[in-house]
């Protein structure tokens, strides 16, 4: 039961996405009903050594909900994909990890976002690292390519996670790792709710059940997958009663292509 049924078109969903996302990047200070920027990196653990020499630009328009490093080590040499890159700030964290021998492609639907990502590796002369347009479900890469895929708070935005799962696996070399952060719910989002949009942009309403999560991880293929740990992400935000409702919060996720 991956594909979400909705009640709406899947083009105004995305557009009500990108709406939000170019306005996280382009006015990070306007207030949204989750956190962003730097505090919101504190809170999900970042240390302060992942940070140095991250741009302001990348950290102000931080939007995840979990760590992808927190998950396993990252090698110089790797190949990184960050589905949903957004600003940057994991990507080029990222691009550090792999050093001059790696790459780090960050794949970001929202152009606003993509934009400032580009400015923001452009800031930090990170010249293994690029921002392609593109979509979860359809990662402008080849089969078997990547190492390690990240993701952080982006899969509860797409209504066919099974489509994400199986693109995520089809450019994974054997063997490579997914480290991923995302949205699990205690309690399902009923008919009524999930049809609310808003409730969807603000990482809500796509969110899954942990075994409905681990279910289609599973089904693409994936081994090993384990939820190792867990966040009050909308605490103290203005969409706290609402993600409280479902018993919303991030999570940190690994499984391993076999
Ligand atoms: C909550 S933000 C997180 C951004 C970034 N990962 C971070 O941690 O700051 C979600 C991002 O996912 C992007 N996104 C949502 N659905 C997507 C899809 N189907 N394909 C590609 N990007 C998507 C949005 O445009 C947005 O930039």
């Amino acid at each position: 039961m991956a594909q979400a049924r909705l009640h709406f078109d899947r083009e105004r969903l995305r557009a009500a996405i990108q709406q939000e996302y170019n306005d996280v990047a382009t006015d990070p200070d306007k207030g949204f009903h989750f956190v962003v920027g730097r505090s919101l990196a504190r809170r999900l653990s970042y240390s302060e050594e992942d940070l140095t020499g991250i741009p302001a630009g990348a950290l102000e328009s931080f939007a995840g909900v979990g760590n992808p490093f927190m998950l396993g080590h990252i090698n110089a040499g790797s190949v990184v994909i960050d589905v949903g890159s957004g600003c940057g700030m994991d990507a080029l964290i990222a691009s550090h990890m792999v050093g001059a021998h790696g790459r780090v492609i960050g794949v970001e639907m929202t152009e606003g976002m993509r934009a400032k990502a580009i400015r923001n590796a452009g800031e930090m002369n990170a010249s293994n690292v690029e921002f392609l347009e593109g979509w979860a479900e359809m990662l402008p890469l080849p089969d078997h390519s990547v190492d390690v895929a990240i993701s952080n708070g982006v899969i509860n935005l797409c209504p066919d996670k099974e489509a994400v799962f199986r693109e995520i696996y089809r450019v994974l070399k054997p063997g490579g790792r997914m480290q991923i952060a995302d949205i699990l719910l205690e309690k399902p989002v009923p008919g009524s709710a999930k049809d609310l949009i808003h409730l969807w942009t603000q990482c809500v309403a796509g969110g899954l059940l942990e075994a409905e999560y681990l279910g289609i991880i599973l089904g693409a293929g994936f081994r090993e997958a384990e939820v190792v740990s867990s966040f009050e992400v909308f605490k103290d935000a203005p969409g706290e009663a609402a993600a409280a409702r479902y018993g919303a919060r991030g999570f940190n996720l690994r499984a391993i292509k076999p």
